[in-house]
């Protein structure tokens, strides 16, 4: 039984009770406070603010953990397969052999997007972003899918989580197809999930296509890290789009287009940019006393997180990741070393140091993307085709909450006080 919290605010003072989950920090239940007090509370970037419970995902940053209902991410990585932990996150449990052959087959059967979805491709321009794609072609399906949009139905919101599961690996190879002006490939369902997605990319409907092991296994290990993540920003946003009742579709719409903002999921992307502009270990010491000069907006993209102010626990897989493929695929790219060398000296820097600023997933994923032959345009459509899991894991343990409500934060308003509009020509 853990005390209330006590308040004291002018005039007021109040008592809140305190929560406790089954690990993590207690969290203070503010919910009357502003009808107890007449006063909001104040946290911009929701630093302070648990927004929902979960049973899906736990991150203690400070010592690099990430669980995914109870299990370390490192033993999901080694281990599982992306299937599992799709399993794992829609269904709270690891599936038996049965289950997860029947999981298979069901996301198999819905890998193919309606016909009439591939005529939207050609309506964009062939350099247009992936992701850009991604938000226009997600977003669509809304308009094909009507019988999985009844959200108060469970059977309507996992056919829905199904489809999305299984058809953004479709979308995804499709994007990069229009882009380098390719025939689209249907999926081949005699492949395993990742197996299906690298074919459908690289793959041409004049040949025939051997899916290479050690890079299935990679890329599966990669979908792996990127499954969830808890509350970050496209997952809040998936949650705050779907409060309202909005479509699956719309929602994950929605969650795709923030994880494109380069301090989300973009980063991927710009740190492998960064690693090629700097180019060569020597011109790394130009790069940290810029990502430390204050007058220069300019930060070591890769390094830093939100919540782990400690190694990443995704970063140390990815960082063996890299090593396998290089070593399978007998690649030689500058860019490795100075990523090693860059990861080393900044781990030595007081500047780092201080701020716990560790690398992060992305600081590698970029790296054993580009050997696998993906653009770097690609990366944050993969990481967006691989985080689609964890939102719909998270959007329909939303919805099946009684307590849920629809997401409406308060404001420290700072604008002008009620005035008297005046006329055009008195202006
Ligand atoms: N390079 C240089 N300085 C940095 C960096 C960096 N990458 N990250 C943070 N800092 C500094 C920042 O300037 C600030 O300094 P000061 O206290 O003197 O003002 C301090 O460290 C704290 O930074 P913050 O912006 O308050 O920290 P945050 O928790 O709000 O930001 C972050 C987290 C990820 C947005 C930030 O570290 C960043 O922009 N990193 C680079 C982008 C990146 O790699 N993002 C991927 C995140 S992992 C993928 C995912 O889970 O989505």
């Amino acid at each position: 039984m853990t005390d209330n919290a006590k308040f004291q605010v002018p005039g007021k003072d109040g008592e809140y009770p305190v929560l406790e989950g089954s690990v993590g920090p207690k969290v203070v239940d503010i919910r009357k406070f502003y009808a107890d007090t007449g006063m909001f509370t104040y946290d911009p970037g929701f630093t302070s603010t648990a927004s929902c419970d979960s049973g899906l995902t736990y991150i203690d940053g400070g010592e690099g953990v990430l669980l995914h209902r109870g299990y370390p991410i490192g033993q999901l990585a080694e281990q599982s397969s992306f299937m599992e932990v799709a399993y794992l996150l829609l269904n709270k449990e690891l599936p038996s052999k049965d289950e997860l052959d029947k999981f298979m087959w069901t996301i198999t059967r819905h890998t193919m997007v309606h016909e009439q979805l591939a005529t939207f491709f050609r309506g964009f321009r062939r350099d247009a972003h992936p992701m850009a794609i991604m938000c226009g072609a997600v977003g669509a399906m809304s308009a094909f899918y009507h019988d999985s949009t009844d959200i108060t139905d469970p059977q309507q919101r996992m056919i829905a989580s199904h489809r999305l599961i299984a058809k953004m690996p479709t979308i995804a190879a499709m994007a990069y197809k229009y882009s380098i002006g390719q025939p689209f490939l249907y999926p081949d369902n005699d492949l395993s999930y990742t197996g299906n997605f690298l074919r459908m990319t690289f793959g041409v409907p004049a040949e025939k296509y051997e899916v290479d092991p050690v890079i299935e296994k990679a890329l599966d290990r990669i979908f792996i890290l990127h499954a969830d993540h808890e509350q970050n920003a496209s997952t809040s946003t998936v949650r705050l789009a779907g409060s309202s009742g909005a479509n699956p579709f719309a929602c994950i719409a929605a969650g795709i287009a923030c994880l494109w903002g380069p301090a989300h999921g973009g980063a991927n992307e710009a740190a492998l940019n960064m690693l090629r502009e700097i180019g060569t270990p020597e011109r790394i010491p130009e790069y940290i006393a810029r990502a430390k000069n204050k007058d220069d907006p300019f930060r070591l993209m890769g390094f830093g997180h939100r919540v782990y102010k400690n190694y990443d626990p995704r970063a140390t897989v990815m960082q063996q990741t890299v090593r396998e493929v290089f070593k399978a695929m007998d690649v030689k790219d500058p860019v490795f070393d100075v990523a090693l060398q860059l990861e080393e000296i900044a781990l030595n820097d007081d500047y780092f140091v201080e701020k716990k600023l560790f690398p992060n997933v992305d600081f590698y994923s970029g790296v054993v993307l580009s050997a696998i032959g993906f653009p770097t345009a690609m990366f944050t459509a993969l990481f967006a085709l691989a985080r689609t899991v964890g939102w719909v894991a998270q959007w329909n343990e939303m919805i099946s909450d009684p307590a849920q409500k629809i997401g409406r934060p308060r404001q420290l308003y700072t604008g002008p006080t009620q005035r008297d509009y005046v006329a055009l020509d008195k202006r």
